[in-house]
């Protein structure tokens, strides 16, 4: 299957779809159906945000998830401790990895930010390896500012 996503179109749409709606569930929910509807071979695509100091589920799409990722841990949590982005080929070889969905076997997450700190993640996992490329991680982090503009 073909795996380009055009990014500037998702990031237009997100875009479309969030600015001036000041729900911020109701802009997640939509942020991640978008995400979904435009990417090939994911089987979960979705948001964190911290609460209490651990990442707590936010809206998404695929299977149930894990509600509460403590910082540091699998990684979403590695993603907020580094406030670093993750794109990791084989999940199973990533210490720590917190599987939700056994299906899932390469993911990407991406910090995003409110006032200057952590403000929660962006979370994409698929049951190929090797799913994600330096050209998502760049789209999706277009797509991630956008979000955070919405914050
Ligand atoms: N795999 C993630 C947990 C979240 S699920 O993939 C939705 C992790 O290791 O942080």
């Amino acid at each position: 299957m073909e795996r380009y996503t055009d990014y500037g179109s998702l990031t237009a749409q997100v875009a479309a779809l969030t600015e001036g709606i000041p729900y911020e569930v109701a802009n997640f929910a939509n942020a991640s159906a978008a995400i979904w509807e435009a990417m090939a071979d994911i089987n979960w695509a979705g948001f964190y945000k911290m609460v209490d100091g651990a990442l707590v589920l936010y809206p998404f799409q695929g299977k149930s998830a894990c509600i509460r990722i403590p910082v540091g841990k699998g990684v979403c949590g590695t993603a907020v401790a580094e406030d670093k982005l993750q794109l990791v080929e084989d999940v199973h070889q990533f210490p720590g990895h917190i599987a939700c969905d056994s299906a899932s076997n390469s993911e990407i997450v991406i910090p995003i930010h409110k006032d200057g700190a952590v403000w929660g993640v962006l979370d994409i996992d698929s049951p190929c390896f090797s799913r994600f490329t330096e050209a998502d991680a760049r789209g999706l982090q277009q797509v991630v500012d956008v979000i955070e503009k919405t914050l």
